[in-house]
């Protein structure tokens, strides 16, 4: 029987959504310094939250724990009701848990669509179709010119969608984006909301990391934030948005 986490948009009638993700007092340290100390939150099936905190606020660092590229050294990840603190990454992917990465994480020596492929063949899908998808998906933002292009050639900004296009096309019921819109043009990035949105709708769960913070306030329900591996509050945007201490954190 999965939790239930309670969502409050002030544009519907409070509702509560089954837990997909429920992260419980992690903590990780690099030496003396703690990245993230004792942080928890949860993230209902099919809903947005942002994760935001100004730099080294261990934003980057929470999502490694949820993902399984670094291990915490304390607490717990619990997704779809199972324990997946101890799992690889490849597992929590299989699992349903996608991520993009701040630097643009994708293969330089592929082509852009090659890139978007990659976990559409990984499920089964046959090539034709991949491709036939992958090219949809990044003409939809705007690479249609770069498809045919190695990844290792394109701007940091294409590289970024790339790598969000191959989030948007997976079948995982958890996205976790880091910074999806930096050095994207800001009609594109109106354009990932619409995609983000979809994704919502299809009942699919996202945290975003992102320090734009009118375009992440316009997509989430709930808002965490983070400042110097703590987090300092947590609540809906227009909350947070007023909240005096995070604008004294961003300054
Ligand atoms: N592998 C590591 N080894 C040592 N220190 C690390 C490591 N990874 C992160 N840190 C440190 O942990 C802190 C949190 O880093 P993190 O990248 O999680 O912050 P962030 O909130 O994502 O910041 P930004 O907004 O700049 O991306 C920083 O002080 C960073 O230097
Ligand atoms: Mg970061």
């Amino acid at each position: 029987m999965l939790a239930r986490t309670e969502v409050t948009n002030i544009q519907q009638t409070p509702a509560v959504l089954p837990t997909v993700l429920s992260v419980r007092a992690v903590g990780k340290s690099f030496g003396g310094l703690h990245a993230v100390n004792d942080v928890g939150f949860d993230v209902g099936a099919g809903e947005v939250v942002g994760l935001i905190g100004p730099n080294g606020a261990g934003k980057t660092t929470m999502f490694n724990l949820v993902s399984g590229q670094q291990k915490p050294d304390r607490g717990s990840v619990t997704f779809d009701g199972v324990d997946v603190t101890a799992l690889a990454p490849s597992a929590a992917k299989r699992r349903g848990i996608m991520r993009s990465y701040q630097d643009g994480g994708i293969f330089s020596k592929m082509t852009a669509a090659e890139n978007v492929m990659v976990p559409m063949l990984a499920r089964g899908l046959k090539p034709r179709q991949a491709d036939d998808l992958a090219r949809k998906a990044l003409g939809r933002l705007g690479l249609s010119p770069v498809v045919d292009e190695l990844a290792e050639r394109l701007s940091g900004g294409q590289r970024k969608l790339i790598d969000f296009a191959r989030c948007a096309v997976s079948e995982a019921s958890l996205v976790l984006l880091d910074e999806p819109t930096n050095g994207v043009h800001p009609s594109i990035a109106s354009t990932m909301a619409e995609v983000i949105r979809e994704r919502q709708e299809a009942g699919v769960a996202c945290v975003i990391i992102s320090h734009d913070l009118p375009w992440i306030f316009s997509l989430c329900s709930r808002v965490v934030v983070m400042v110097a591996g703590e987090k300092m509050t947590e609540g809906l945007p227009e909350v947070v948005g007023a909240d005096p201490r995070v604008h004294a954190a961003y300054l």
